[in-house]
Formats: C-alpha cells, structure tokens, sequence
C-alpha cells in the first residue's frame, strides 16, 4: 500500500531552494505523528533537506540513480527505481514523503493520501498537482490551531482512493 504524505500552499506549492517554503511547527509534529513506525520512501534531494538524517521510530527507503548511493549509511535502504518501490509496497503501507519527481511517478498506485493543506501563497520552486477528485475522496479532515508559533491558517486532510477507481 502506497501513501502519500505533503504539505502545500494554496497553489502547490511544496519547497523551494531544497527546503520547506514555510514555518509550521505543529505540521512538522503531524508529519512525525503521521509516519511514526512506518516506512518513509523519499527521493534523494528530500533526504538531503532534511541533512541525511534517519529519523527515529521509521525505516528511511531513497530513492537514486546513483549506484553507491549511501553506501556509508548502513541503516539506510537504498532503491533505483519505482518497481523496486512496488514491490516493497506489496506486504506494508510505505509513507512516500516526497519530493515532486517520487510522487509524480507513484501518483498511479497512491491508496492514501495525508495532505496539509496551508491556506497562504509562498516562493517556491517545487509543486505537486491538484488532488484528481475523480479518483479521490476526502475522509477526514481536521483544522490546524493558529497561535503565536504557527501563523499560517492550514488543515489537515486525509484522503484515499474511491472505490473501483482504476490505478
Ligand atoms: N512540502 C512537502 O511536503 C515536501 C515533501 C518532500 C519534499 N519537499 C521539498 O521538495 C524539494 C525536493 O524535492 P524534489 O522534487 O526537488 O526532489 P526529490 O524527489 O526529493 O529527489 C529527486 C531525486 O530522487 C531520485 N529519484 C526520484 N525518482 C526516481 C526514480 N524513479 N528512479 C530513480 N531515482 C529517482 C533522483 O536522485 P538522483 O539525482 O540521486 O538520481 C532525483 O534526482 C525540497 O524543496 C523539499 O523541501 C516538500
């Protein structure tokens, strides 16, 4: 089982300069409440934002056409391709966290999809389309609080594959 798991601006927006566009303390929370003992499935540039660090509680899986790739990282698992990714999908669900390029090429096999939802406009350099609501259906979806340290109004949705629509 594949899902995905983002946060955009209103536009799509999801980084720019290999980082966030934003500050969100409490997203970053859900981010870590979302993917806790899972399996995390990145593209190399989203491991490099976050500093090549194996966060703790999950299994860190990147994705890379470079063949030695992590090879000084030994808890690291290192993928060269989407099928390898499917196939690791066939007995867990996988958290695919990004970037544009991983999601682009799974968005065919995604089942579920925990997106936050940040209702501002930001610089940014990298974008993920717009949910296909044909395909998709809202299950769920949880306003984030606004305070002094998350200023940017944001929700958090949880969506998954309708049934019978085709991959
Ligand atoms: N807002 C969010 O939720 C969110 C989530 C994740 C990332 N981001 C942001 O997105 C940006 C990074 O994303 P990105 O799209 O630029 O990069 P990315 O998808 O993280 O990484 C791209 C790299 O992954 C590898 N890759 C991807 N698909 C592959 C495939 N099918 N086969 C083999 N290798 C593959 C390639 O690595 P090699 O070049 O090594 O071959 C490719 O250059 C940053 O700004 C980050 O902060 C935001």
């Amino acid at each position: 089982m594949i899902t995905f798991v983002y946060a955009q601006d209103e536009h799509g927006a999801i980084g720019f300069k290999q980082d966030l566009p934003w500050y969100l303390p409490s997203d970053l929370k859900h981010f870590k409440e979302t993917t806790m003992g899972h399996t995390m499935v990145m593209g190399r540039k989203t491991f490099e934002s976050m500093g090549k660090r194996l966060l703790p509680g999950r299994k860190s899986v990147v994705v890379t056409n470079q063949a030695d790739y992590g090879a000084d990282i030994p808890e690291l698992m290192v993928l060269h391709n989407i099928e390898d990714v499917l196939e690791l999908g066939k007995n867990q669900e996988l958290m695919v966290i990004g970037g544009a390029g991983l999601y682009e090429s799974l968005w065919p096999h995604v089942d579920k999809i925990a997106r936050t939802v940040i209702y501002d406009t930001f610089e940014a350099d990298t974008f993920i389309p717009e949910i296909d609501k044909s395909k998709f259906e809202l299950v769920k979806v949880v306003h984030g609080v606004v305070d002094e340290k998350n200023v940017h109004a944001h929700d958090y949705e949880w969506w998954k594959r309708k049934e019978g629509a085709t991959k």
